[in-house]
């Protein structure tokens, strides 16, 4: 079967928007895979602290990282940030800090990652179909996608639904400083010359700051349903 003829529905915007809970939602509702690119950028990020490869020597290095990385996720349960597994153990409670996100968006700005990520990416793509997570699902990895969806919301809002994710795993979080934080790494995100944050044209922009999850689950079903 040609690649192309699996569905994908591609959910980028910056963090906090609401596109992990919503891709979740989505791909229980629907049985589709879930592709959660940022915890693909943020497991290497994390091999490569763990083994001391820095960009420098990443390419000498490849080969070595490339049959180390084996990444795997479990759409787990609604409430639940998605699971990540790195050759079989549980790295969540690893990658998922706002620490590793920062030192991961550094990372994901060059072109040497991008590059050794893209395939990685593109293997997610199984039957029924995909829903796939990220800053450049809809404009780089999978531009012929049936459905592209942009999230976005204010920066507190999000600041504040970061605030409430992290306090599970860590007592200390800061909302001034996770404020900054987040304002920080949308600048990255947003401004970096490889595959910049930004919507696709031809991407349906929900601005989520006054909607539930479950209302933008409804709204991206409601457009699916002509779609595919
Ligand atoms: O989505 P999440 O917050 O887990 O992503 C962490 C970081 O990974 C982002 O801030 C971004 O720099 C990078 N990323 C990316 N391209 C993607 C997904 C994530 O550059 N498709």
């Amino acid at each position: 079967m040609n690649m192309k003829q699996i569905p994908v529905i591609t959910i980028d915007g910056p963090s906090g928007s609401g596109k992990g809970t919503v891709s979740q939602l989505l791909a229980i509702d629907l049985g589709w895979n879930i592709l959660d690119s940022g915890a693909l950028y943020r497991t290497l990020a994390y091999y490569l602290k763990k083994e001391k490869i820095s960009l420098e020597n990443f390419l000498d290095k490849k080969e070595q990282v490339k049959k180390a990385f084996e990444v795997n996720f479990d759409v787990g349960t609604i409430g639940e940030p998605v699971r990540v597994f790195f050759q079989g153990k549980d790295i969540t409670q690893h990658v998922r800090t706002e620490e590793m996100a920062r030192e991961t968006s550094i990372l994901a700005a060059d072109p040497l990652i991008r590059d050794f990520i893209r395939p990685c990416q593109k293997e997610f793509r199984r039957l029924p179909g995909l829903v796939a997570d990220g800053r450049d699902m809809g404009t780089v990895i999978f531009p012929e996608a049936n459905i592209k969806i942009y999230l976005t919301a204010s920066l507190e809002e999000r600041a504040s639904r970061r605030y409430r994710q992290l306090k599970t795993v860590d007592s200390k979080v800061n909302m001034r400083i996770l404020l900054d934080k987040l304002a920080e790494r949308d600048k990255i995100d947003k401004e970096r010359d490889h595959s910049p944050l930004k919507p696709a044209e031809d991407s349906l922009v929900i601005d989520t700051t006054n909607l539930n999850p479950w209302k933008v689950l409804e709204e991206i079903k409601r457009i699916a349903s002509g779609e595919i």
